[in-house]
């Protein structure tokens, strides 16, 4: 993408902006533009519209309530719109439950008397008030296009990664990404809550975990960490979207912060640092039955946090140096007959595994911990698939033999926090833009496949990516996942979608969200 080209897109979206100000929103020549786009949308016809003005009825069946009071939130303090809960049968709109819908879709139907929404549940009505808000402009009554849509997702799992372990983000900022998850009808938000450089999850029973280790770097947004009572109220935001928040608490790597917290839990006569770049060789000791109750009972303060069926306990880019010298992590491999030392992370996977399984919850790990042969990994196991740039689809064909579900989000293209040229770390062959995520990325699969749970997407803020620059990453790249997670059918032409990325500029800037170079 040239720098002409993105000036004229600016300049595009400026005037659409200014022509399409109180005016329904893209849906221009006979076509509707939403994003990520639905999977079947009938316009009527561009003349017969539904227009209520400012004054909206709104019948709602109970389970759609909270869907409702969400729109209702996210209208502009400028907004004329008043929208009131009826009990009559006359209303502007009719939020419907029907269970014969898949679950997570809806259907939306605009006549020139009313709107028609139905859902079997929570996620469809929030999806079906995502599309209303991109259909509508809310800030002079509401006209919308007479039309027909039926929508439900590709895939189950469409989730999006933050990185709060390098980099603190404030609530505000998590909210503000649970929003745009939401608005990009993603269902997980994956958040990477311990690292080498901060750990930001207040356990009561462990208070070094965040008095030291949220502390241990020197960057001005390096410092802090999250209160249990913070993380209820985001679990609760993110719930109220239909976005289910799964913490990733990583080991036996990227744990130098808690390791500096508590360096008993590590191999004996190893000192932990805070990582230069990326991670270091200091792993928890998994020769220390000490080391695993307290990760335990961690475990348990996190599953009581989170009611995410899911739990991440990462597994990623453990160096096995310090295992292969210590010889509690030796004895433990010796006395359990295993390998070596990637024999033994499979084994000390699987004890964390099993214990999650005892609070019901599935575990998700790092492809990493399949390259080697091993242990069987424990049944509630599921694998993400990460590292397209060292590996290719090892951890996929791996993770496929050995009968896990799979998660796809390599680095080549959903890791968002590439920038599309050079900056600091990221040299030329970690950039990519807007159409190479579009067109080019291995996690799109998109033959059906029983083990493939769905795609993520993730925004690591290594080498200082503060919150400044979150939206830049983020925008419009996501826009490309997005639609390959959402629509079922054939994705189309990568011209088509550039214009539509470039129709909802206004809209998505509207919403706080700036574009960056793409
Ligand atoms: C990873 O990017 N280290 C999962
Ligand atoms: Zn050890």
């Amino acid at each position: 993408m040239t720098l002409l080209s993105l000036n004229r897109g600016g300049i595009l979206g400026l005037m659409l902006t200014l022509f399409l100000f109180g005016l329904p929103l893209r849906a221009e020549k006979g076509r509707v533009v939403l994003l990520p786009t639905p999977n079947v949308v009938r316009l009527q016809s561009d003349s017969l519209r539904f227009n209520c003005g400012d004054r909206l009825r709104i019948k709602a069946d109970e389970e759609a309530l909270a869907a409702v009071r969400l729109w209702n939130s996210t209208l502009p303090a400028t907004s004329d719109i008043r929208m009131d809960i009826t009990r009559r049968k006359r209303a502007d709109i009719h939020f419907v439950k029907d269970t014969t819908i898949p679950h997570e879709g809806y259907s939306l139907s605009v006549t020139p008397r009313g709107i028609t929404v139905s859902a079997a549940g929570h996620a469809g009505f929030v999806y079906a008030v995502q599309t209303l808000r991109q259909l509508t402009s809310t800030d002079k009554g509401l006209a919308l296009p007479c039309l027909e849509i039926s929508d439900a997702p590709r895939v189950g799992w469409r989730s999006l990664m933050l990185d709060s372990g390098r980099q603190y983000q404030r609530v505000e900022t998590l909210k503000k990404y649970i929003d745009l998850a939401s608005m990009l009808k993603m269902n997980y938000f994956h958040w990477h809550l311990t690292e080498g450089l901060g750990w930001r999850v207040e356990i009561k029973r462990y208070p070094r975990l965040t008095s030291v280790g949220a502390f241990v770097a020197d960057g001005p947004e390096q410092q802090g960490f999250y209160t249990q009572q913070d993380i209820r109220e985001i679990v609760r935001y993110a719930q109220e979207r239909a976005v289910t928040v799964v913490p990733e608490i990583d080991m036996p790597g990227h744990a130098e912060a808690a390791l500096m917290a508590y360096p008993e839990l590590g191999c004996p006569g190893v000192h932990a640092t805070v990582p230069k770049a990326g991670f270091t060789s200091a792993l928890f000791c998994a020769g220390r039955d000490s080391t695993l109750a307290f990760l335990r009972h961690v475990l348990d303060e996190v599953c009581d946090l989170f009611p995410s069926p899911y739990i991440h306990l990462g597994g990623d880019e453990a160096p096995k140096a310090e295992w292969d010298r210590c010889c509690r992590c030796q004895t433990r491999i010796d006395s359990l007959g295993l390998r070596d030392s990637h024999d033994l992370q499979r084994w000390f996977s699987n004890q964390m595994a099993n214990y999650l399984a005892r609070h019901g919850r599935k575990a998700i790990f790092w492809g990493d911990i399949v390259y080697q042969p091993g242990v069987r990994l424990a049944d509630n196991s599921v694998i993400q698939w990460w590292n397209w740039r060292g590996h290719k689809d090892l951890a996929l064909r791996r993770a496929r033999e050995l009968g896990h579900p799979v998660i796809c989000g390599t680095n080549y293209y959903s890791y968002l926090n590439f920038p599309t040229s050079p900056w600091r770390g990221y040299a030329a062959d970690r950039t990519f833009g807007l159409r190479e995520a579009y067109t080019n990325n291995p996690s799109y699969l998109p033959e059906a496949d029983s083990l493939v749970l769905g795609m993520s997407c993730a925004l690591w803020t290594d080498y200082g990516l503060t919150e400044n620059l979150l939206d830049s990453r983020l925008m419009p790249r996501i826009l490309a996942l997005a639609e390959q997670m959402w629509h079922q059918g054939p994705l189309m032409p990568w011209p088509d979608f550039q214009e539509r990325v470039e129709t909802m500029r206004p809209w998505f800037e509207a919403q706080g969200y700036r574009y960056g170079s793409y």
